[in-house]
């Protein structure tokens, strides 16, 4: 998604702001940009592709000036063009960088056209920039000006503006996109998320929706959409510039795969009490009061809302439902038989899921974020916060944080089956014992990198591949198909295995991959029979099991395999492998790993 970053204060604004947008890279994007105030003049630069294209624009030419805004674009209105980068510059008077859409900008540039205002981009952003101009020529000051605006525009959007009418201010303000104020010693920045910042300084001011602010290097003015001043606490976050970088990996997904068993380890910390009990960091009589739970999230987020469904009802009993979160609040859903929503994302931004959790929360559910940024606007809206304690996941291709909210959500699953009194604690404390062995059962599957390579490399040949899993290996088929094709472009579809003979049997042909997810649970012999019939009918069945179930499969074309493992953590174990075929057939490809192509870390538009 797009990035914002700005300084005001700093002498060197030009270089810190294109260090700034190296660290939101991750995001995704297809251009750039900077632009500089100095002496009235704005300074602009923009790049067509990776920042290196716009820092070898900076190198031959340095920005002036010590207030500046900078932007990464992940187009959304408008192709991908210099004319269509941000920032944009209007009348030579007022800049502006956004991230977000403003829904409503075909009519407000129809207006200001016939007003007379020459719009140089296809962007729906650019409007923001001559609605300034047209405030300012109104005699509205900044406070009165930004008022106007944000009561014309209609979309989500996080946006700053800069002015040669206030040469000293940055203008700023979000709604449902993030945006992050730092404070820093006799400067001030802004950013996307604090990651941006994280090596200017960690003292943070987290903006709400509708709040916008003045920033000068020494003050922040925070207001309400009325206008009225707002207080907005600074706090001190925990990204340290040391987080973000590859640690000698070639791939911040290959160090994030690796980095599992500590992602792990650390999150079932987080959901253990002093006692050394699972707990799910809400009182007994809140896990109680839980009747129904709605599940909301998106892509891989989605998929370990459906594991963790099967968990859910069989531990706890409790009837879990799992949305799309995209899907969720225009279905108009009946919301009765259920008291509480979980909305689960990495990113803790993904505006799908945020809105999914607003509409469910104004039905009247509770609500619960799985989040793995403290801070994200997710995490400080619901009621209740179960942190993964993955750590900053760089790779657009989310690994950890994956295993890390399986973790969190297993869990909780005991917990809320505890509390409940499905489960005695005997039995849970024998769930606990056996999460508290997946660090070290993760940590021998990390060895499978050089078995799975040859494989890898033959299946970077397929023009597309079936994922088939049974039980809770099923929505864990739906997450190696996504990771395939979202890291390698070769398309791929996963199944319930019991469904292929329903009709996507049909697809299979002579040397189709099959890869195939097994664990020695209650469906492994009715799985198993599932495979036959696909590798009767020439499917290349990759099996991906544990060491004990193996021999269900005898005439598998490839065998992938774990240490034996609880059924209960299976599609926790198995994660591993699938993630590490797919990373080395992206390799074997040569697809940009880290940022595949028209993907984005974080979806902040719906
Ligand atoms: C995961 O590999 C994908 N990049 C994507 O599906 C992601 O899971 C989805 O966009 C949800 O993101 P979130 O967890 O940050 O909400």
């Amino acid at each position: 998604m797009c990035g914002i970053v700005g300084a005001v204060g700093h002498d060197r604004c030009g270089p810190v702001l294109l260090d700034a947008l190296k660290r939101l890279e991750y995001r995704g994007y297809d251009s750039s940009g900077i632009v500089t105030l100095h002496e009235g003049q704005i300074d602009l630069r923009r790049a067509v592709g990776k920042l290196v294209n716009l820092e070898t624009a900076l190198a031959d030419q340095a920005l002036p000036g010590s207030i500046g805004i900078g932007h990464t674009r992940w187009a959304t209105h408008g192709g991908v063009s210099e004319d269509n980068a941000h920032p944009h510059v209007a009348s030579d008077r007022v800049s502006i960088v956004h991230n977000g859409i403003i829904e409503n900008h075909r009519t407000i540039r129809a207006r200001l056209e016939s007003a007379g205002h020459k719009f140089a981009s296809d962007t729906d952003s650019e409007v923001l920039a001559h609605l300034f101009v047209e405030a300012f020529d109104a005699g509205l000051d900044a406070v009165a000006a930004t008022q106007k605006i944000l009561a014309e525009i209609e979309g989500a959007y996080a946006f700053a503006a800069m002015a040669t009418d206030y040469p000293e201010q940055l203008i700023v303000a979000r709604n449902a996109s993030p945006l992050a104020v730092g404070i820093g010693e006799g400067a001030c920045y802004i950013g996307s998320d604090a990651i941006a910042l994280a090596h200017l300084t960690r003292k943070v001011i987290y903006l709400k929706d509708h709040d916008f602010a003045l920033i000068s290097a020494d003050h922040v003015a925070v207001y309400q959409a009325d206008g009225t001043p707002a207080n907005r606490e600074a706090v001190i976050v925990a990204a340290s510039p040391g987080m973000v970088d590859k640690g000698g990996y070639r791939h911040f997904m290959e160090k994030e795969i690796y980095e599992q068993p500590d992602a792990i380890a650390h999150s079932l910390a987080a959901m253990t009490d002093a006692d050394g009990q699972l707990t799910a960091t809400m009182s007994t009589e809140d896990l109680r009061a839980i009747t129904g739970i709605v599940m909301l999230a998106a892509g891989t987020s989605h998929y370990a809302t459906q594991i963790a469904r099967y968990w859910i009802e069989t531990l706890a009993k409790v009837p879990v439902v799992c949305e799309v979160a995209s899907e969720y609040r225009y279905r108009h859903p009946v919301t009765s038989a259920y008291s509480t929503a979980l909305a689960i994302s990495q990113s803790g931004e993904s505006l799908d899921t945020l809105m999914a959790m607003r509409h469910a929360a104004s039905s009247g559910l509770h609500t619960i974020g799985l989040v793995n940024v403290p801070g994200s606007t997710i995490a400080r809206e619901t009621d209740f916060v179960l942190p993964t304690r993955a750590g900053p996941e760089i790779g657009v291709a989310s690994t950890k944080a994956f295993t890390a909210q399986l973790t969190v959500l297993l869990s909780f699953a005991v917990a809320l089956a505890k509390a409940k009194g499905s489960i005695d604690a005997e039995r849970a404390a024998q769930i606990h014992q056996q999460i508290q062995s997946l660090p070290g059962l993760v940590g021998r599957a990390l060895t499978l990198f050089d078995p799975i390579r040859p494989i890898a490399h033959a299946l970077s040949q397929a023009r597309s591949a079936l994922y088939l899993g049974r039980g809770t290996l099923y929505p864990l088929a739906l997450e190696g198909a996504l990771k395939l094709k979202e890291l390698s472009y070769i398309h791929a579809e996963g199944f319930a295995s019991g469904e292929m003979k329903h009709g996507p049997i049909a697809l299979i042909e002579e040397g189709l991959p099959v890869v195939a997810l097994l664990a020695a649970d209650e469906v492994m012999a009715k799985a198993s029979s599932n495979l036959r019939e696909a590798a009767a009918r020439g499917g290349q069945i990759i099996l991906i099991t544990e060491e004990r179930a193996v021999h269900e499969v005898d005439f598998a074309d490839a065998v992938i395999t774990v240490p034996n493992v609880d059924s209960l953590l299976a599609p926790i174990l198995l994660a591993v492998p699938a993630q590490i075929l797919a990373y080395l057939t992206a390799v074997e490809k040569g697809t940009d790993v880290d940022q595949p192509r028209n993907l984005a870390k974080s979806v902040t538009v719906e």
